[in-house]
């Protein structure tokens, strides 16, 4: 791939626990992900971001890090990290990993030594260590789990937890955190990374004198209302630092912010010239199953990064988020419209993010029994939110029962029955399954033109729009066909191309699906 390969660059999420097993814990691990690379390399991906892997407690599935420098024995050794590092480079895949600098597990040597040292001692000063105020805590603050975002400990002091209490947040002005983090970051770049995906990136700095945030339910107003404790602009101060260790190596190392902030132009401050490479796109992942609402997305998404000269990124779903088979309706519906998505999303200028088992179509498990639910967030909102457990369910990979070849015995989250028609194995030779039209779209996304996007006019439920030269996509958001002037030859679609009626001059777009289109501008609009 040539230069700036990130800016269309295909990127698969391996939530490493759930992605293959090896030693038979029922927890992935890395030498699991090795066994199972090819599956990526095959699919038609550049690069793969795979979340923590480090020493950790896991409170919170490994984004509580004890040790930024080791590998926790659930997920192996430093070898396999090596390992996987030079096989991925072998199979052509780029690896970028998960670095978390918003927070440290409450086991870190930093925060065991902050604990045990006076109320006001240095050791606390890595940290955010205040007094209460009047006998309760020192702001407004509201954990993202759900509660307060402060514990208080035995001696009177509350410390600041935007997470889970086993995620003491680093105090981002303090020089040791910066040399730290900086050393951490050269440490992963030296054993061959292309890249960074920094957790929380847009939290490390917070407001001066902490303010209250004067609201309530504030986890859910990310993408909307600007916080105190997140998207500061001290923050831009960090990543111009970063981006000059990023640049000091060979090859094009990047870093990717995962930042919830309010709107598309706050983004797009991440991704100036001399900061990061990409954002995750949340937006995007926020829209409803709408052609307005994707249109108005697609479009702010665009403006915002063209006026820093960056490429957008697209992402439909992670290892936070429902996901979009179930976002979208679920079932059969849901389903069509997750593929009508996948190829609009692939059809669109920029980078995509794929996350582990949305090529196979997998719908979020909404009923995992409770007592085996494991995110933070089950416990910290008094059970009232089950959490995000539903989208980590470890992938089917083949056979009839449970864990479908996840690993030798077992699987830590349950796998429905009903998987077994969603395995690797048995989708990988049915041409019409998720995973041959994920194939598709990704090898034929490499050929596409890179023009910029122009949306043609037509029907208020369908989106079309072309890139030129010659290639059109049209998605019908609508749950009844829609006949269009027939933009070309038909190089996809996300349904069978049976349901769609096509003459000389027109195409009637069935519900709920999306097509790719090439050449003979006769036939356009
Ligand atoms: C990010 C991660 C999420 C984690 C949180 C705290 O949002 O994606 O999984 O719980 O940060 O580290
Ligand atoms: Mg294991």
């Amino acid at each position: 791939m040539g230069q700036q390969w990130w800016r269309n660059a295909a990127i698969y999420q391996i939530y490493v626990r759930s992605f293959a097993d090896s030693d038979g814990d029922g927890v992935g691990d890395l030498p699991g992900v090795r066994r199972r690379l090819s599956h990526i390399a095959e699919l038609g991906m550049d690069a793969v971001w795979l979340t923590p892997f480090y020493a950790s407690p896991m409170a919170d599935g490994g984004y509580d890090v004890a040790d930024y420098r080791m590998v926790d024995p659930l997920f192996g050794r430093l070898a396999d990290a090596e390992g996987l590092i030079a096989d991925a480079h072998w199979l052509g895949l780029r690896v970028i990993v998960d670095l978390v600098p918003n927070h440290t597990s409450s086991q870190h040597p930093w925060f065991a030594e902050a604990l045990a040292a006076e109320p006001g001692s240095p050791a606390r000063a890595r940290y955010h260590f205040r007094d209460g105020v009047n006998g309760g805590p020192p702001n407004d603050w509201e954990s993202m789990f759900g509660g307060p975002a402060w514990t208080q400990l035995p001696d009177g002091q509350w410390y600041l937890h935007l997470f889970d209490a086993a995620q003491p947040d680093l105090n981002w002005e303090h020089l040791d955190v910066h040399a730290e983090f900086e050393n951490i970051l050269r440490f992963w770049l030296g054993r061959g990374v292309d890249g960074i995906r920094i957790d929380v990136a847009h939290g490390l700095v917070k407001a001066d004198g902490l303010p209250d945030a004067r609201c309530t339910g504030q986890s859910g107003l990310l993408t909307t209302t600007a916080m105190p404790f997140f998207d500061q602009d001290g923050v831009h101060e960090i990543y111009r630092r970063w981006r000059k260790i990023l640049d000091s190596y060979p090859g094009e190392r990047i870093g990717v912010a995962e930042a919830w902030v309010p709107d598309a132009d706050r983004l797009a401050r991440y991704l100036r010239p001399d900061e990061l490479h990409q954002a995750f796109n949340f937006h995007y992942t926020q829209a409803k199953w709408s052609a307005t609402e994707f249109r108005t997305v697609i479009d702010d998404s665009l403006a915002a990064v063209a006026g820093v000269g960056a490429a957008s990124t697209w992402v439909l779903s992670n290892h936070d988020i429902e996901r979009h088979v179930t976002r979208f309706g679920g079932g059969r519906t849901g389903l069509r419209r997750a593929r009508a998505a996948a190829l609009l999303t692939m059809a669109l200028p920029g980078s995509v993010y794929v996350y582990q088992g949305e090529e196979l179509g997998l719908p979020e498990v909404t009923d995992l029994p409770e007592e085996v639910l494991a995110d933070p967030k089950w416990e910290r909102s008094g059970r009232a939110e089950r959490g995000r457990d539903g989208c980590r369910v470890p992938i089917p990979w083949s056979g009839t029962t449970p864990p479908f070849g996840f690993g030798p015995s077992s699987a830590w989250l349950p796998q429905p029955t009903e998987w077994a028609a969603l395995t690797v194995k048995a989708q990988r030779d049915d041409p019409g399954s998720t995973l041959s039209l994920y194939t598709a779209a990704l090898r034929l996304r490499r050929g596409l033109p890179d023009g910029e996007l122009t949306w043609l006019d037509s029907d208020a439920d369908v989106l079309a729009f072309r890139r030129e030269p010659g290639f059109t996509c049209t998605v019908n958001f609508g749950s009844a066909p829609v006949r269009l002037s027939r933009p070309g030859r038909l190089l996809l679609t996300s349904t069978e191309e049976s349901e769609l009626e096509q003459s000389e001059q027109t195409v009637t777009l069935p519900p709920n699906s999306a097509a790719w289109w090439t050449g003979d501008d006769t036939h356009a609009r």
